[in-house]
């Protein structure tokens, strides 16, 4: 039974008005947002470092600019969307720690190593193909500074999966070496990316009040299903193929139908057991403890001008 005040929220919910910050709201929506728009930033800071990885190696000054300019923009979505974070009253410094002491979620998928140039291709096609599939109905959501915050993140996302697609199909059409280095990396990532749109619709805790609400407008079956048709021909058409025996397409629901995920890996690489969670979280908290003077000069700097205007 909902009260006053919580029916109305539900009613401009329901009718498609936007939820500014400064708008009453129940405090179960504004932690469900800080929960998702956090780990979702914490994705975009973290999944900087499997592509960092390989900006000193990339095998051109074409490919060298791309990826940094790639990363850049993984940096900047994360920024956008502590921002977001903030306008529910959280402190960024708040989320960060979160992080950094291991409390806080960021998505499985940048727990995988990237081993060779041919996993740059893979994340961007892949990972960045999937993200987008899940983001883009998120520039619809309910929140406004999210949604807000999400459109211009999917045109960055847009070129980052065209980046990694087109050197998936140079390597694909490259010397034997390069193909098998293709195919090597589509095995390892494909599995990984399935699993990136979450736990099964059946197990997924958040999905039924987050649907209610509109952050989710989409369940993590359906986006999943919606990744899969896409991305199938994406691999015929560049002669890879996908590691799962049991890819089929079926005529009647008008979809393919996959082989069992294994959803014990998915939570395993949740709980913090992954190849690299350790060192994703070590490198971040290094990352923090080295900028530690760009702050205090920065702070150092704001407090000396801050009377300059007047
Ligand atoms: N990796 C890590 N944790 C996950 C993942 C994943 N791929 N998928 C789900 N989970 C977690 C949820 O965060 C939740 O944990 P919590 O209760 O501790 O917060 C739990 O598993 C249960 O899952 P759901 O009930 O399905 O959770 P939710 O409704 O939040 O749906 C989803 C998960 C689809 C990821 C949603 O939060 C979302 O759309 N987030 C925004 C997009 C995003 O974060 N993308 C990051 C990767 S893309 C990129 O950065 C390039």
């Amino acid at each position: 039974e909902l009260d006053g005040a919580e029916r109305r929220f539900q009613e401009r919910i329901d009718a498609g008005i936007r939820i500014e910050p400064e708008d009453w709201m129940p405090e179960s929506y504004r932690k469900t947002l800080v929960r998702q728009i956090s780990q979702h930033a914490h994705s975009e800071i973290v999944g900087m470092l499997p592509e960092g990885n390989w900006i000193t190696r990339a095998p051109s000054l074409q490919r060298k600019a791309t990826l940094l300019a790639k990363v850049q923009d993984e940096g900047g979505h994360g920024l956008y969307l502590y921002a977001a974070a903030e306008t529910l009253g959280v402190s960024r410094d708040d989320l960060i720690e979160a992080l950094h002491e291991g409390k806080a979620k960021y998505s499985s998928i940048f727990n995988y190593p990237t081993l060779t140039w041919a996993d740059i291709g893979a994340i961007g096609w892949l990972v960045d193909g999937a993200a987008i599939i899940n983001q883009i109905p998120l520039c619809r959501c309910s929140y406004g500074p999210y949604g807000r915050a999400m459109v211009r993140v999917c045109k960055e996302e847009s070129f980052h999966q065209r980046q990694g697609f087109d050197i998936m199909t140079r390597l694909a059409q490259g010397t034997e070496a390069q193909r098998r280095m293709a195919q090597d990396a589509l095995n390892r990532w494909w599995w990984p990316a399935v699993m990136m749109f979450g736990p099964p619709d059946t197990e997924s805790v958040h999905s039924a009040q987050s649907a209610a609400w509109r952050i989710k407008l989409h369940s993590n079956d359906d986006l999943r299903q919606r990744f899969i048709d896409q991305t199938v021909p994406q691999a015929e058409l560049i002669g890879l193929t996908l590691p799962d025996p049991e890819l089929t397409w079926n005529e009647e629901r008008g979809h393919y139908d996959i082989g069992p995920i294994d959803w014990e890996e998915f939570y395993s690489v949740v709980r913090g057991d992954g190849p690299c969670n350790r060192d994703r979280l070590a490198a971040r908290r290094s990352a923090w403890d080295r900028g530690a003077w760009v702050r205090d000069a920065a702070a150092a700097h704001a407090a000396k001008h801050a009377g300059d205007k007047q």
